[in-house]
């Protein structure tokens, strides 16, 4: 991880919803995260997303959808990003620095919330890419311990260092202040490469699959409707898959308005989707 230098950079406080830019992280040259202020009045469940974006060259505003990746008691707002080389957006948004400013719409929604799920034992968070961000809110938040005995994170990604952002948070879950005694035995996590050799390999729909997560584990297989609950991020070709394996399971996809035993949201819009 490289962290950008703390150069304040002049902020546009011209912008509708700026909001300042306080700390930058470039994980690889296709991820960074970073964090910005946060304004007094937004109040947002974990796992929910935002529209945030910067400024053209004509002074419109382009958004784009963000899972805030920090958790809802927060003083500021952590986002983790993709960097497309030719994106109207993320070809601008990696080159922010400390003090610059982007625009944050303050109008959280989401299925990727407790609300949408019943009440389970064990929680299944299952990831690949950036669909790691709601987690990453979802498991700083003392509610996701008080609501499950165990919490599973699956998360996969095609080379070992874009699982880095990953580690380093659930690295540091022990020592928070708010939830390090809380996760003590609780979180099982399971981080898999598909195209580098790593320790763990494999798809999260093989690993679901074959059974292989839960002998490596420990825990019992496959995910049970009465006891098990889970969250879905990725690709829609990843949610899909994942859906039609948990549908086949009993399990059925909740809402904020009919919460069930899975929700699922998309990481992102792929091209021609
Ligand atoms: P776009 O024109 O938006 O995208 C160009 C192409 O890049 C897409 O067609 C797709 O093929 C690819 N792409 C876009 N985003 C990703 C991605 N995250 N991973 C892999 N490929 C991608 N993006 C994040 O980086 N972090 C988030 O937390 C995040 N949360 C989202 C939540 C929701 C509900 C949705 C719908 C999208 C989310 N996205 C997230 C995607 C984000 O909205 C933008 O698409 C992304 O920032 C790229 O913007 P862009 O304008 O540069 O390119
Ligand atoms: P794979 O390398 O076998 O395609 P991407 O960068 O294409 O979004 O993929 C991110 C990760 O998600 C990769 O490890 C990829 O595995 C995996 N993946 C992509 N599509 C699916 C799918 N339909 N089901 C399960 N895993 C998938």
């Amino acid at each position: 991880m490289t962290t950008a230098a703390a150069t304040p950079a002049p902020a546009p406080s011209h912008l509708p919803d700026a909001q300042t830019v306080t700390e930058v992280a470039h994980w690889t040259d296709r991820l960074f995260s970073f964090r910005v202020t946060r304004p007094p009045s937004l109040r947002f469940r974990s796992g929910e997303f935002v529209m945030i974006g910067l400024p053209d060259e004509r002074g419109r505003a382009i958004l784009r959808a963000y899972s805030i990746a920090s958790p809802s008691w927060d003083d500021s707002l952590e986002f983790y990003s993709i960097k497309v080389p030719d994106g109207p957006l993320t070809s601008r948004l990696q080159h922010i620095r400390p003090g610059d400013s982007i625009i944050l719409r303050p109008k959280p929604v989401g299925t990727l919330v407790h609300d949408a799920l019943l009440p389970g034992r064990r929680l299944w968070l299952l990831a690949t890419g950036t669909g790691i961000a709601p987690f990453a809110s979802l498991l700083r938040d003392p509610e996701t311990w008080e609501k499950y005995e165990q919490v599973v994170l699956m998360h996969t990604c095609r080379e070992v260092a874009e699982l880095e952002y990953g580690r380093r948070l659930v690295a540091g879950l022990p020592d928070d202040p708010l939830i390090g005694e809380m996760v003590a035995g609780k979180l099982h996590y399971y981080p898999t490469t598909t195209r580098e050799p790593s320790a763990r390999m494999g798809r999260v729909t093989d690993n679901l699959v074959s059974g292989k997560v839960f002998a490596d584990l420990g825990l019992p297989g496959p995910l049970d409707p009465a006891t098990d609950r889970a969250m879905v991020c990725g690709s829609l070709a990843f949610n899909l898959d994942v859906k039609a394996i948990l549908e086949g399971w009993g399990l059925r996809e909740g809402a904020n308005s009919d919460p069930a035993e899975y929700v699922v949201e998309k990481a992102f819009v792929g091209d021609g989707i």
